[in-house]
């Protein structure tokens, strides 16, 4: 039986003083979980996600959607969008409905889709611009979104369960009105260390970057690539990968924008720490104990999915990458780790 005890937590009721143009924040503050989790439950579809879909990931996703609106300056949207001028929206993997709530509030006048292989659960009350849809996006002869229809269509971290980005790209440009704009915020899972040398964290700091500068490993940040690959990572990479699914999709969502067709390309990137050091922003350091103290838990899970997901021959990676999962947490502690989280938006022709 597993044991999960989630402290210091306030999920709000659904309430009728929720309003367009207020943004609730669900503050959770600490988690808990056992190292079984063979209760934990997961979308009931073909598709490749390898995370679960219960209670506790709903609060892990309502943690994480406070922690990365702060650490991108308390906002979710970089397209340049005139509010006036949207009218239909798309949040595709909404999860929680974080990004589909703050989409309905952002763009009061849209009516605003969310769309997810899971039921969105009632974590806030639904504002009456939006509503959800059950259903794997990649399913193209489900017509319940026409094409060419959408003024923003968006996504939110579907790193882990994406198959196939370039059809998923094309297929959100599809989805996209000419002049409307796609965005995608996605992590790469290349690790970068920090050296003992480097003291100014100035070239961490959210910048732009370009396609070329992404294609040369031009960036000063290149030099902190980490030099080894940790066996567990290398073994889940190989499982999620006989999916089609991508763990170093971020850096390449916007040469996958170029090639769909998407101009006027705008890239962001945002460091995201694995683990609290000196010089890092009250923001990040809020970042880093989370993913500290909860991915500690999560990752397991995933592995143990990614491997159900492959078939039984691959029992014994399993083993091995969870067994190595251990050990990295341990190592990790105190390092100066972190991942790019990159945000990236095009624009579709007129
Ligand atoms: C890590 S969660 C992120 C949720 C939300 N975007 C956020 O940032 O808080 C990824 C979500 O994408 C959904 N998802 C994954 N693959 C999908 C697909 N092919 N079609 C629709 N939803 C998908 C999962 O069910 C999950 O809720």
């Amino acid at each position: 039986m597993s044991t999960i005890t989630i402290t210091d937590t306030v999920l709000p009721a659904p309430s009728s003083s929720s309003k367009i143009g207020k943004v609730p924040v669900v503050k959770v503050d600490k988690f808990e979980l056992s190292e079984e989790e063979d209760e934990r439950t997961f979308h009931n579809t073909d598709a490749a996600y390898v995370l679960p879909n219960d209670n506790i990931e709903h609060q892990r996703l309502e943690l994480q959607h406070r922690l990365l609106r702060q650490i991108m300056g308390n906002k979710v949207f970089h397209a340049p969008l005139s509010k006036d001028a949207v009218h239909k929206t798309l949040d595709i993997g909404c999860g929680t409905g974080a990004v589909t709530h703050e989409m309905a509030s952002t763009f009061p006048d849209a009516h605003v889709f969310g769309v997810d292989l899971s039921p969105v659960p009632q974590v806030r009350q639904k504002l009456p611009n939006i509503d959800y849809v059950q259903r794997n996006i990649m399913d193209i002869a489900d017509e319940s979104f026409e094409n060419d229809f959408f003024d923003l269509v968006f996504s939110r971290l579907l790193v882990l369960g994406m198959s196939n980005w370039k059809a998923y790209v094309e297929r959100c440009v599809s989805l996209t009105r000419p002049g409307g704009w796609v965005e995608m915020h996605d992590f790469s899972n290349a690790v970068h260390h920090v050296p003992a040398h480097v003291s100014s964290l100035e070239h961490l700091r959210p910048h732009s970057i370009t396609i070329p500068e992404i294609a040369n490993s031009s960036h000063p940040t290149d030099a902190y690539q980490h030099p080894s690959a940790w066996l567990w990572d290398t073994i889940f990479g190989k499982l999620l990968a006989l999916k089609d699914v991508d763990i170093y999709c971020g850096s390449k969502i916007p040469s996958l924008f170029a090639e769909a067709g998407l101009t006027d390309i705008r890239i962001r990137r945002y460091m995201v720490p694995y683990s609290r050091w000196e010089g890092l922003t009250r923001e990040e350091k809020e970042m880093a104990n989370y993913l500290e103290t909860f991915m500690r838990d999560l990752i397991p899970v995933a592995i143990r999915k990614a491997g159900e997901n492959a078939g039984p021959e691959y029992a014994k990676d399993v083993e091995e990458a969870l067994k190595d999962a251990k050990r990295y947490y341990e190592a990790f502690e105190g390092g100066r780790n972190f991942l790019w989280m990159y945000v990236v938006c095009g624009r579709k022709p007129e």
